[in-house]
Formats: structure tokens, C-alpha cells, sequence
């Protein structure tokens, strides 16, 4: 959400959006983390559209994203009735969570109040939810006075979109669609995802810009990972986290990783000549010298060295290489650490479901 490349949409869009959502169609939103593909969360026959245009399968359950009350005083909202529609069993700590992040890019999993349509959920008995922090999709939501689900607006399994066009692209010739034009999108990466619906153990579903560190030294509460905690058999079944697939956010020109200093290396996995190549490289490196490779067109794409600002900037460059018919696009491996976490878990999956094939991939 960059606030000076936001056009400002006027109260009647809004309230266009708001018309749409109820006669049961679907509304395109800005988040701060990517855009959403927006239905009414209590509409089954809604909800179904969301599905049918992204091609996820229905067992993967969405987000629904409720509004942050309008107050002054943060302190004074009261989320538990915000939350009463959806969820039960609401925690002393879920409440630290939500006083601490939102509205923000963090998703919390409670178990699910029953009026919850089984269709956002994939059929589970828990519920994700979120309150972004978008000013136009927060006006919305308010206005909408309910719940919207919004997977990432894209076709399943490929690149999240980041802009307004990046929906229109995504849908372009399938889908008339409504696309709520708030900027660019400041995060990038798609929320964390938190799930309390064990009661006991807060447990990371999926990394994002709020890491388990900050989350304990904002909240003192500690989250757990999925492998931490043991699971029956029958949960381990469930696809609860659909980019908890190898592939996915994938583009269609193949794309991997090189260990620091080691192109030459990832080139060799390619035998076939690869005559144009795009290759990022962190800010902080000198430029690089590829000699012994004299017939690869080889171009450099700088890369920021922050990790907040190379995951703000993760999907754009991904989508733009991909518009330019590279043969081949290599990424640096991300460095150690908890911050780099949710950049590594995207750039990994994209890398797996990438090429000519990726949706094949993707939905396998
Ligand atoms: O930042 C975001 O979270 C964006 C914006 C639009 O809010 N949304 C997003 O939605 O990434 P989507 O559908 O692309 O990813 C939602 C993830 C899925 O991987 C889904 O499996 C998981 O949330 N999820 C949803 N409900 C769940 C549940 N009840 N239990 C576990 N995971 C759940
Ligand atoms: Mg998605």
C-alpha cells in the first residue's frame, strides 16, 4: 500500500464493490500483502465462484477478512464481537495477537463458528482470518458490514499479484471482473498464518513478515512450528495450507537458485545452451563477470539485500522476468535467518513449480 501511487477511489466505486458483494459477485481487493480475490464469506454459491476462477480445488480453505472497528483508541475494540460471527473458543492469546497485529498482515486459525459456510473453509472446522491493513479495503469491509473471503487473485498455483493490473492480467479474456485499484502493495508476500485452533500450542502455518521472534517479543507468546508438534494422522491428511504444495507461485520460465557465488554452477544443471539468462544479484555484490560463457546473454537484475524490501518487490520482478521471454531466470539462495524465512518458503516453491508446465505441477 504505497500511499503516493494510490489513487484515491471514490465512495461511489466503494459502494459499487459493496453492491457486487451482495448480489453475490466477486470484487478484486488491495491488501498490504497482495491482492485478494473477494467474495461475500457467508454466500456458498459466492464462494464457489472464487474457486471455479482461480481452478483451486474446493478442499483448500480461504481467508475471510473482517473490518478493524473505526477507533481512535486501539485498545477500545472490542474483537471479540467482531469475531463472534466467525469464530469460537477466542483465547487470552489470540487476543494479545490481534491487539499487537492487526489490522496487519498476520492470519489466525480458530475453530469455526458453525454459520461459517463449509465451502470458505475447504470443509475443515477451523476458520483463517484476518483484518488488513489497506485503508480502501479496510472502507470497504466497513461498508460491506461482513465478512469477504480473498485467496491471492491469481490463477492457482502461480504468482501472487502485487497491482491492480497484475489482477486484470491474471484474468484477462475469463473473467469480468471488478478490480479495486489501491497501489502497489507494500509487504509483498502474502500474511502470516497462525493456527490456535489447538487450544494449547500456537503453531506457524506459513512464514510472512511478522516472524515467530517479533510475535514473542511484542506479545511474549510463543509459536510454534508444524514440526514441533505431533499430529494424528488424519490432520496430516488434511491440505491446509494450500502453499503448503512444493509448487507454487510459480512463473512459467524456469527459475533457480545459486549458492552465493555459484552461477556458474546452476548453469551447468542447465546443459542446453541457455542464450538469455536473467540473474538477480544481491545489491551489497560487485557485478558479475561470466567469462567462460561467452555465448549466454547474460542479464543482471539487482536485488535488495533488506529482506523487507526484496519480499515487498519479490512478486513484481518474478512476474516481469516472466513477461521477458527469458530462457532461464536465476535467484540467489536467501540468507540464514528468521526474516529471510518468508521469502525462502516462496522463492523454493517457485522454483519447484516452475516451466512451461508449472500448472500441471501445481495442481499435482
Ligand atoms: O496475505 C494474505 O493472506 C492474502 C491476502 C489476500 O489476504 N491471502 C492469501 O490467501 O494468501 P490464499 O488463499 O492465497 O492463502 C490462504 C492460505 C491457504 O494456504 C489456506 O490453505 C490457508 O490460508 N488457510 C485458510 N483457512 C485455513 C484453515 N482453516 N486452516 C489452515 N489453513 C488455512
Ligand atoms: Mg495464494
Amino acid at each position: 500500500m504505497s500511499t503516493e501511487s494510490t489513487p484515491l477511489q471514490s465512495s461511489a466505486v466503494i459502494n459499487e464493490a459493496v453492491q457486487t458483494l451482495r448480489d453475490g459477485g466477486l470484487v478484486a481487493f488491495p491488501t498490504e500483502t497482495v491482492y485478494g480475490l473477494g467474495a461475500d464469506a457467508k454466500n456458498p454459491e459466492a464462494i464457489k465462484k472464487v474457486f471455479a476462477s482461480k481452478g483451486r480445488p474446493s478442499t483448500h480453505p480461504l481467508i475471510v477478512h473482517v473490518a478493524a472497528p473505526d477507533k481512535f483508541d486501539q485498545d477500545q475494540i472490542d474483537w471479540v464481537s467482531v469475531l463472534a460471527p466467525w469464530a469460537r473458543d477466542i483465547s487470552e492469546s489470540a487476543l494479545k495477537l490481534i491487539a499487537a497485529f492487526w489490522p496487519g498482515p498476520l492470519t489466525l486459525v480458530f475453530n469455526k463458528d458453525k454459520s461459517v459456510p463449509s465451502e470458505a473453509t475447504g470443509g475443515q472446522d477451523t476458520v483463517a482470518i484476518r483484518a488488513p491493513a489497506h485503508p480502501m479495503t479496510q472502507d470497504l469491509l466497513r461498508k460491506f458490514k461482513g465478512g469477504i473471503v480473498g485467496p491471492s487473485a491469481n490463477r492457482f498455483g502461480k504468482v501472487s499479484p502485487t497491482s491492480a493490473s497484475d489482477v486484470r492480467n491474471e484474468f484477462e479474456g475469463m473473467l469480468d471482473l471488478m478490480v479495486l485499484d489501491g497501489g502497489d502493495c507494500e509487504v509483498g508476500i502474502e500474511s502470516t498464518i497462525i493456527d490456535l485452533s489447538s487450544g494449547d500450542k500456537p503453531v506457524l502455518l506459513r512464514p510472512g513478515a511478522i516472524t515467530p521472534s517479533e510475535i514473542l517479543a511484542k506479545t511474549g507468546i510463543q509459536v510454534y512450528q508444524p514440526g514441533e508438534i505431533k499430529k494424528t494422522e488424519e490432520e496430516a491428511a488434511l491440505p491446509r495450507v494450500s502453499g503448503s504444495l512444493r509448487a507454487h507461485y510459480a512463473p512459467t520460465t524456469p527459475l533457480r537458485l545459486y549458492a552465493p557465488g555459484r552461477v556458474l554452477d546452476a548453469l551447468s544443471e542447465f546443459p542446453d545452451i541457455k542464450s538469455r539468462v536473467a540473474v538477480a544479484v544481491w545489491d551489497s555484490e560487485s557485478s558479475l563477470v561470466l567469462e567462460d560463457h561467452p555465448s549466454i546473454d547474460v542479464e543482471e537484475v539487482i536485488v535488495s539485500s533488506d529482506s523487507a524490501a526484496f519480499a515487498s518487490r519479490l512478486y513484481r520482478s518474478l512476474r516481469d522476468l516472466d513477461q521477458q521471454a527469458w530462457d532461464l531466470i536465476l535467484f540467489p539462495e536467501p540468507p540464514a535467518g528468521e526474516e529471510w524465512d518468508g521469502v525462502r518458503d516462496r522463492l523454493q516453491r517457485a522454483c519447484f513449480g516452475s516451466g512451461p508446465s508449472s500448472s500441471s505441477h501445481a495442481s499435482s
